[in-house]
């Protein structure tokens, strides 16, 4: 008897509970917006600024699990990276990269190629070494893969997906982003290697000075400051390739493994320096390619080959010559007059 009391006192609260709470239910919007009464990012943004507890820098949430990265609700930072990634990486890259390709087109039509003013001399005579010449080319090699799949990933999407469609372009992207994983191992090693074999040469001195003050010749045909094995223009390549090349491996690596970078700010900071400075560096590039091809009549020799004719080296490097002839490296008969 008492239980069915019970259940009767039960069965009455639940039915006032339902007569009570109906008119409410009836006033619920038949279609219901999930999103309408939750908190904004910009709330949330607005409360960080205001001080709300974090970790300093991001709005953290609490969490049980051992990674405490994962707690990050929003880590303000990440919107400064993102209008570099999505803008201002694209405008310096296309300015770089745009702007070398128009001063190197207007260069060729304004001087035309460097010719060897005295013409060909017909006497070769060793400029690189095998081993140079195969760290030159592994290097560039790589480098210029990278460049590639590198501009693919930044610019790719816009230039290549409307060409290819999404299935040619996954194919491409993916087989890019394997290729620039692995090939940046055999760039680093080809850095540490040119670094090594050429250093030497490219120490800057007071000739440097003499060479800039005469624009390298580069304006006036039949000018021809002296130089050693690298003139100053060279020794700025190679430390920008040295220099740059170093900051990519650096950012590079922590890139690959972002696990070993110090926190989603640090990964965002390397990530900057790595598109800045490849976009700079692929620029200087360009400048290096053309003068060592098309620019100059008898530069691609000496890595082809490895040989130069001796009246191109005693015009662009009349010092090396004279210290090659003086370690008995060219045949002194074969020296003649020397080239301006
Ligand atoms: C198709 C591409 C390239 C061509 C045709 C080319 C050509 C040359 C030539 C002809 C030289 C010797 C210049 C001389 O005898 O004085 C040279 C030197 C050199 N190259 Fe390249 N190169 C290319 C790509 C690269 C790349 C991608 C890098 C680096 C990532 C690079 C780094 C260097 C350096 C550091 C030197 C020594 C300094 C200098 O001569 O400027 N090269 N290259």
């Amino acid at each position: 008897m008492r239980v069915s009391l019970r259940s009767l006192a039960a069965a009455v609260l639940l039915a006032f509970a339902v007569a009570v709470s109906a008119p409410v239910l009836a006033q619920q919007p038949s279609s219901v917006n999930p999103t309408a009464s939750s908190v904004k990012e910009q709330q949330l943004l607005e409360a960080l600024r205001a001080g709300t507890p974090g970790t300093g820098t991001t709005l953290s949430g609490r969490i049980t699990i051992p990674d405490q990265r994962a707690a990050n609700l929003i880590q303000p930072q990440g919107q400064a990276w993102r209008v570099f990634h999505q803008g201002t990486m694209h405008w310096v890259g296309g300015i770089a990269i745009l702007g070398m390709l128009a001063v190197l087109v207007a260069f060729y039509l304004f001087r035309g190629r460097i010719m060897i003013h005295k013409g060909p001399a017909g006497i070769r005579i060793l400029r690189f070494t095998t081993f140079e010449r195969l760290v030159h080319w592994m290097t560039a090699g790589c480098f210029l893969v990278l460049a590639l799949t590198g501009l693919n990933i930044t610019f790719g999407k816009y230039l290549l997906l409307p060409l290819f469609g999404e299935g040619g372009f996954h194919a491409v992207a993916s087989l890019g982003k394997y290729a620039h994983n692995y090939l940046a191992w055999p760039f680093m090693l080809g850095l540490v290697f040119m670094f090594l074999v050429w250093v030497v040469h490219n120490i800057p001195n007071s000739i440097d000075m003499e060479w800039l003050k005469q624009g390298g010749g580069l304006l006036k045909p039949g000018v021809h400051p002296p130089a050693k094995k690298f003139n100053a223009g060279q020794k700025g390549i190679f430390w920008a390739v040295i220099i740059g090349g170093g900051l990519l491996s650096v950012s590079g690596f922590f890139l690959i493994f972002p696990a070993t970078a110090d926190g989603v700010l640090a990964l965002q900071f390397w990530n900057i320096v790595h598109g800045l400075v490849a976009v700079l560096l692929i620029a200087i590039m360009i400048a290096h390619i053309y003068i060592g091809s098309v620019g100059m009549e008898g530069a691609a020799d000496a890595m082809t080959s490895g040989e130069v004719d001796l009246n191109w080296a005693k015009e662009h490097h009349s010092l090396w010559v004279q210290e090659e002839a003086s370690k008995g490296r060219i045949n002194p008969g074969a020296l003649g007059q020397p080239a301006e």
